[in-house]
C-alpha cells in the first residue's frame, strides 16, 4: 500500500490500525480495545492490555532465537573501550541489576532517577526499572546539581542510580559531588544511591545510603519481568518548559512499545538483526527511544557511543563506528554533521573507512539547514532524512516513511505527517492556514500511541500547556507551514524554547537565573543563530541603579551562575550590559526584534516600541559580541 493509503487508514480507523500494530508486541494479556476516548481529551491506548517492556526488549529475543545476536555495542573512544553484549548476556545482566534494585526496596510504580554518562550500565539501569515496573527518570549528565534537585523533588525517587564520572573531551566530570549537592538541595531525599565506580574518578561513598554497584549487583538474584498495565508509566523524562520548572513528560508502557516497534520498519526501514545507531545521549528523548527501547524491541543491535562526532579523536569518528560495527542506519542531530563538515569539509576522513553498510542517515532535534543536508547526501551517497518530533511525542511525527514509501526529499522540510498524526497548521483564530502560510503546528486529537498521556502529577498543566490553546488539538509549540503537496516545514518555536546543539533549553529558565544576580535589575535572553550549534543563548542585562560594577565582571559572574545552576549544556557564554531593554509601551520586552537584529533578518520597527533609540544600543552590543 502507498503512504497516502496507509496514512488515510491510520486516521479513519485508528482503532483497527493500532490494534494490528499491537501484534508486534508480546503481551501477557493482549488488549481487546485500542483507543479509550471515555475521558477525552485525555486519551489512553490499550487500556486492558498487560505487558512488560523489558521482556519485549530482551527476553523475547534472548529466548526466541536471538540469544547469541549482539543486542548492545558499547563503543567508547574516550576510554578506548568496545564492549559487546548479546541478547542473552544483556538480559542476564539486566535481570541482576533489577534484582539489586529490588533488594534496595524498589517495586512497581516506584520512581528511580538515573544520572549516568553514556555507558552500557545506563541502558541496563533503564531496562532494569522497566523489568520491575518501576518508573525511571533519566537526567542528562550536562545538567547542574540544581536542575537535578528540581527533578528529584518532582519525581520523588526511592533510589538514584549513578556513576562516579562522565568523560568529556579534555575533562572528567565528577558526578558524585553534583549528586550529593543535588540531594542536599532537594527537599525529597532518596533512600538509597546505587553508584558505579569508574576508574577515572572514584566517588566518595556515604555510609548507609550509597551502595557500590558491582558489589550489590553481584550479590543480587536475578529478577523476573513484572506484568504491568499498558497504561502504567514506564518513565518520566523532564524537558524544558517556558519557566524554570521543567515538564515531566510521562510515557506509558503499552502505547510506547507498540509505536516504537511500528516505527522501526515503517519509518527507519530496518529489520531485526541489523545494526541501528542513534548518536545521541540516553538523557534525551532520542536516546530513550532510539538508543535503548526501539532497536531492542525490534531485535536490532544498538550502538551506545560515548564520544563526540569530532575530537574523539578526529572527524572520522562516525565513519569508524559505522565500519567497525556494520551500522545500517544512523540517526543524529544536524549539529553533529555541521561539526564534522567544519573540521573536514572535503570529508577526507571518510575515504579511510568502508561505510558501505550504511543505508540511510536520519536527522532530527533541530532544523536541518539545506547545506548540511546536501553535504551529507553528497558525501555519504545515501538518503538523508530530516524528520521532526519532540520529547512529548516520543517518536517521529513528520518524516519520509522509508519502510512504506520514500517520499521525494525537499531540503528544508522533514516531509510528510507520519501515519497516526493528523498534523495541521492553524492561524490565531484556529482556522487552517492556506498552503505556504505560517501558523501553529498542531496535531488533531487523539495523538497516536506512544505520545505523552499527561505530565507527571500535573494533569492541569498538561491541559493548559498543550490542549487549551486550540481545543481538540495538541499544540506542538512549533510554527511552520504546509506546501501544496502536504510537506510541512518547521520554522521556529512559538515560545521561548531554543535549540542549542540539538539540546532543548528554555531562555525563560536562563532569565530566572540572571534575575537572581544581586546587581541585575532586568534581563532578556534570546537565541541567536549560530553556524555550528544552530542557536546560542545571548543575554542582555540592565544593572540596578547605583550598582557600580564593571560590565565584564558581571558577565563572568552570570556565565558562572548559569553553569552552576543550569549546567554546561546551556552553553551560555555571552551577555552584554545595556542601559535599557527595548520594550513596547505596555512594557513587553521586544525579544523578537532583538533576535531579528542579531540574525540579520529583515525587521520592521515595532509600532508599539517605547523608545526606538534603544535598538541602536542593542545593535552595538550585538556587534561587540560578534553578532548582528
Ligand atoms: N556531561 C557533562 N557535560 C556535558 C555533557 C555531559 N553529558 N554533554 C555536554 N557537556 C558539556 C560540554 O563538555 C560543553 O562544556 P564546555 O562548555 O566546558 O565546553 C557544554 O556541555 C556544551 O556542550 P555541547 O553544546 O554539546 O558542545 P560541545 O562543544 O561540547 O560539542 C557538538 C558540540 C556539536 C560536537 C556536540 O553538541 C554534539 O556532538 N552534538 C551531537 C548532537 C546530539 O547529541 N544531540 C542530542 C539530541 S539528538
Ligand atoms: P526535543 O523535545 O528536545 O526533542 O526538542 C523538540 C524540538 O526540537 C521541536 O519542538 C522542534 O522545535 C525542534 N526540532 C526537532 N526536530 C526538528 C526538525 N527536524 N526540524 C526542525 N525543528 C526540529
Amino acid at each position: 500500500m502507498s503512504y497516502a493509503e496507509i496514512y488515510q487508514r491510520s486516521l479513519s480507523d485508528p482503532d483497527g490500525f493500532w490494534s494490528e500494530a499491537a501484534t508486534l508486541i508480546d503481551w501477557y494479556q493482549a488488549p481487546e480495545t485500542a483507543l479509550d476516548d471515555s475521558a477525552a481529551p485525555m486519551y489512553r491506548w490499550f487500556g486492558d492490555g498487560r505487558l512488560n517492556t523489558c521482556y519485549n526488549a530482551l527476553d523475547r529475543h534472548a529466548d526466541g532465537g536471538r540469544a547469541d545476536q549482539l543486542a548492545l555495542v558499547y563503543d567508547s573512544p574516550v576510554t578506548d573501550t568496545v564492549r559487546t553484549y548479546t541478547f542473552a548476556e544483556l538480559r542476564d545482566e539486566v535481570a541482576k541489576v533489577a534484582g539489586a534494585l529490588r533488594d534496595l526496596g524498589v517495586g512497581t510504580g516506584d520512581r528511580v532517577i538515573v544520572y549516568m554518562p553514556m555507558i552500557a550500565e545506563a541502558a541496563m539501569a533503564m531496562l532494569a526499572c522497566a523489568r520491575l515496573g518501576a518508573i525511571h527518570s533519566v537526567v542528562f549528565g550536562g545538567f547542574a546539581a540544581n536542575e537535578l534537585a528540581t527533578r528529584i523533588d518532582d519525581a520523588k525517587p526511592k533510589v538514584i542510580m549513578s556513576a562516579s564520572c562522565g568523560i568529556e573531551p579534555g575533562r572528567i566530570v565528577e558526578y558524585k559531588p553534583l549528586l550529593d549537592k543535588a540531594i542536599d538541595l532537594a527537599e525529597h531525599k532518596p533512600d538509597e544511591v546505587l553508584m558505579l565506580q569508574r576508574p577515572q574518578a572514584e566517588a566518595q561513598m556515604q555510609e548507609g545510603r550509597d551502595h557500590d554497584w558491582v558489589a550489590t549487583v553481584t550479590a543480587a538474584h536475578p529478577a523476573d519481568c513484572v506484568s504491568v498495565a499498558a497504561t502504567d508509566p514506564l518513565y518520566i523524562l523532564y524537558t524544558s518548559g517556558t519557566t524554570g520548572v521543567p515538564k515531566g513528560i510521562v510515557r506509558d508502557n503499552g502505547g510506547h512499545a507498540v509505536a516504537l516497534a511500528w516505527s522501526m520498519k515503517n519509518i527507519y526501514d530496518v529489520d531485526p538483526g541489523q545494526v541501528y545507531w542513534a548518536a545521541s545521549d540516553v538523557g534525551w528523548i532520542v536516546g530513550h527511544s532510539y538508543i535503548v527501547y526501539a532497536p531492542l524491541i525490534h531485535g536490532c543491535t544498538t550502538v551506545l557511543y560515548e564520544g563526540k562526532p569530532v575530537g574523539t579523536p578526529d572527524p572520522g569518528a562516525f565513519w569508524r563506528v559505522i565500519e567497525q560495527h556494520g551500522v545500517s542506519v544512523l540517526f543524529t542531530a544536524p549539529t553533529a554533521f555541521r561539526a564534522i563538515k567544519r573540521d573536514d569539509p572535503d570529508a577526507n576522513h571518510l575515504a579511510r573507512y568502508d561505510t558501505s553498510s550504511l543505508r540511510a542517515l536520519f536527522l532530527a532535534g533541530e532544523r536541518c539547514d539545506p547545506d548540511t543536508l546536501h553535504w551529507a547526501e553528497e558525501k555519504l551517497g545515501v538518503p538523508v532524512i530530516d524528520h521532526w518530533w519532540q520529547t512529548e511525542s516520543g517518536w517521529p511525527m513528520i518524516s519520509s516513511p522509508m519502510g512504506i514509501e520514500q517520499m521525494p526529499i525537499k531540503a528544508g522540510s522533514p516531509s510528510v505527517p507520519v501515519p497516526g498524526y493528523d498534523v495541521r497548521v492553524l492561524d490565531d483564530d484556529g482556522s487552517e492556514c492556506a498552503p505556504g502560510d505560517i501558523g501553529a503546528i498542531v496535531v488533531k486529537l487523539p495523538l497516536p500511541p506512544g505520545c505523552l498521556p499527561t505530565l507527571w502529577n500535573a494533569d492541569d498543566r498538561y491541559r493548559e500547556a498543550y490542549l487549551e490553546r486550540f481545543p481538540g488539538h495538541y499544540l506542538s509549540g512549533d510554527a511552520g507551514f504546509k506546501d501544496d503537496d502536504g510537506y510541512v516545514s518547521i520554522m521556529s518555536r512559538i515560545d521561548d524554547i531554543i535549540n542549542v546543539a540539538g539540546h532543548r533549553l528554555s531562555t525563560g529558565a536562563m532569565e530566572e537565573v540572571i534575575a537572581d544576580h544581586p546587581d541585575v535589575a532586568e534581563c532578556a535572553v534570546i537565541g541567536v543563530a549560530d553556524q555550528l550549534k544552530g542557536q546560542l543563548p545571548v543575554g542582555f542585562v540592565v544593572l540596578n541603579a547605583g550598582a557600580d560594577r564593571k560590565p565584564d565582571e558581571v558577565v563572568s559572574e552570570l556565565v558562572a551562575m548559569m553553569r552552576d545552576r543550569i549546567g554546561p549544556v546551556a552553553a551560555f557564554k555571552q551577555a552584554a550590559v545595556v542601559d535599557r531593554l527595548p520594550k513596547t509601551r505596555s512594557g513587553k520586552i521586544l525579544r523578537g526584534t532583538m533576535r531579528s537584529i542579531a540574525d540579520r533578518n529583515e525587521w520592521k520597527m515595532p509600532a508599539t516600541i517605547d523608545d526606538p533609540a534603544i535598538l541602536d544600543e542593542i545593535e552595538g552590543a550585538l556587534e561587540g559580541m560578534g553578532f548582528g
